[in-house]
């Protein structure tokens, strides 16, 4: 597995929603993705990216609030892309879990416990976003939806709860 460090995007912030949208939203204007990720801006939606040794982002993620209730916080995951040339090296796996131990440490510190988050995936997505969430969440709770988009297929919604 290749050296990463995951960070708060910072100043890099173009740089997560270029790699977001090539990744992902490949059919749809870099602006849009980056009105998507900063309408909610910071402290509701806090991008990380993944950097490698020599400084370059190889990897993105977004947690956003889902919703809050007394002292507890529940999560979610809109984005999360590793550039597709260094798949399936642990990447994926160290940035969602990294940046989620980073986001519980800032809400504790806001007196918020996360409780739990969510992540949802289209169920035609069966070549990669089905099998990490499945193989990195588990044990989770996994449901499919009817889509929104289209009137057949569905979308996964994985539900992870975190009480330890
Ligand atoms: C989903 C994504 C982020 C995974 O990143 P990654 O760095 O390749 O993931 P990891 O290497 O950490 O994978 C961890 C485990 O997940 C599973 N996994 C990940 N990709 C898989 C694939 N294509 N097929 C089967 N299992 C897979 C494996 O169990 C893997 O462990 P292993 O390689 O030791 O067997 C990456 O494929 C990606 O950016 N896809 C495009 C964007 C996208 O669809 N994002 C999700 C929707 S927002």
């Amino acid at each position: 597995m290749i050296d990463i460090t995951v960070r708060a995007a910072g100043s890099d912030l173009d740089k997560a929603i270029h790699l977001a949208r090539e990744e992902i939203y490949d059919d749809t204007d870099e602006a849009f993705v980056k009105q998507f990720l900063s309408s909610t801006c910071y402290p509701f939606s806090q991008v990380f990216v993944a950097e490698d040794r020599e400084g370059e982002i190889v990897g993105t993620v977004t947690w956003m609030v889902h919703d809050v209730f007394e002292t507890q916080i529940i999560l979610e995951v809109p984005i999360i892309a590793v550039k597709e040339e260094l798949w399936r090296q642990g990447i994926g796996k160290k940035l969602l879990l990294d940046s989620l131990k980073q986001a519980k440490a800032f809400w504790a510190l806001q007196g918020l416990r996360v409780v739990g988050f969510k992540v949802h995936t289209e169920e035609k997505n069966n070549d990669g976003p089905i099998a990490f969430y499945d193989a990195v969440l588990a044990p989770v709770t996994k449901v499919l939806l009817p889509d929104f988009w289209e009137e057949k297929g569905g979308t996964y919604l994985y539900h992870k709860r975190m009480w330890e």
